[in-house]
């Protein structure tokens, strides 16, 4: 089966984690300070704090934004399941705000209807890698004294007016997960500018222990002595991790134009094929294409899942709209909530899109899609 994103892995990856297997540290040593000064060279300068995983990523950034019970975190539907239960873990309540039907990715309209005097947080995702509309977004959460977070697990190496993902957001949160632009097996990160936010995700990574003795309440207690002052978990990227994170990095600008020679050839080859809409980008962002979302009319979605996957081609939907999970169905949201989101997810089909998809692969997947829908 064909999949429909995984990892590019070559011999300087490989190299790089066998020199950290070799090397003193297996975790909590130089790679991991290294690999977050190399992530900063992609967020415009803001400082990374890489942690074990995107899931991971999120809860750090709710943490570090400081919501707990009481408080509202609006999101997108269109996302998977942990940029909701994430804040839904730290105690917020959180508010599905519906996306624009040519991006899927959160609308600003829907964002400002939904504020009430209990939002602190407005999340937005990066759906396919097509950074949201920032502009917007900070606006109304500066009007509204919120906080804004990019859940960019799909847009490191993404631009929007000119400046990088990581730079748009008060916090913004990563995924190397291998499907996704750069890859460390389980991996993740959090962008955070401001210095006590930055000092909150950093101590959360790490069970909340406090080393520093000028910031303990007890700094004479001895040499060995470390402190917690709120609670954290063991949320660490191991060093072994980090040397693949920073190797795979080295090679982020050519997978970027890789990714982008595959999509240009698929809205090729793709554009005159009927009952099929392709995926847009606006004019004003340069994306790193993590997914390639079409849409299939005529209710006819599933048969193409099915026939595709039959013939070896391993679609996938991106995604369930998160509050139709039953999970939150017991919780109390109804189907219908987010009904551009619900069309979009209904018709959504992502076609295989991976750093070393070959040409003749791409020929398989369009030549059976085409046979489908002609
Ligand atoms: C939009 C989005 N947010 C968060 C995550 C969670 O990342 P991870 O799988 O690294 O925990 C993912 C990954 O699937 C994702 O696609």
């Amino acid at each position: 089966m064909l999949a429909y994103g995984r990892q590019s892995i070559d011999g300087s990856d490989v190299e790089a984690v066998v020199d950290a297997l070799s090397s003193d540290w297996l975790t909590t040593g130089p790679q991991v300070d290294a690999f977050e000064a190399d992530l900063a060279g992609w967020t415009g300068g803001t400082p990374c704090v890489v942690v074990s995983n995107g899931t991971a990523a999120l809860h750090v950034a709710y943490a570090a934004a400081e919501i707990g019970r009481g408080d509202e975190v609006i999101t997108s539907p269109m996302t998977f399941v942990a940029t909701a239960a994430t804040a839904i873990a730290q105690g917020a309540r959180v508010v599905f705000a519906d996306v624009e039907p040519d991006t899927a990715n959160i609308d600003p309209v829907a964002v400002r209807a939904s504020l009430t005097a209990s939002t602190r947080v407005v999340t937005a995702v990066d759906y396919a890698g097509h950074p949201a509309e920032y502009d917007d977004l900070r606006k109304i959460t500066a009007d509204a004294g919120a906080l804004l977070i990019a859940d960019a697990a799909h847009s490191l190496g993404s631009s929007y007016r000119g400046a990088p993902v990581g730079t748009l957001a008060d916090l913004t949160t990563f995924s190397f997960f291998p499907t996704k632009n750069i890859t460390t097996g389980e991996g993740g990160a959090v962008a955070v500018a401001e210095p006590t936010r930055l000092e909150a995700a950093r101590r959360f990574r790490s069970h909340g222990l406090v080393r520093d003795p000028q910031r303990q309440r007890e700094p004479d207690e001895g040499g060995w002595h470390q402190e917690v002052h709120a609670f954290g978990l063991n949320y660490r990227l191991p060093d072994v991790l980090c040397a693949l994170g920073r190797s795979q990095l080295r090679r982020l600008a050519s997978f970027k134009v890789k990714r982008a020679t595959l999509v240009d050839r698929y809205d090729e080859l793709l554009a005159d094929v009927p009952g099929l809409t392709l995926p847009t980008r606006r004019d004003w962002v340069d994306p790193i294409r993590h997914l390639y979302p079409v849409r299939i009319h005529d209710g006819r979605r599933r048969e193409v899942y099915d026939r595709m996957r039959a013939g070896g081609i391993g679609v996938q939907v991106n995604y369930i709209p998160v509050y139709w999970h039953p999970v939150f169905a017991d919780l109390g949201y109804r189907r219908g909530l987010c009904p551009v989101a619900e069309e979009f997810y209904r018709e959504e089909l992502s076609l295989p899109l991976f750093v070393d998809l070959t040409e003749s692969e791409q020929d398989r997947v369009v030549d059976l899609l085409t046979t489908i829908l002609r």
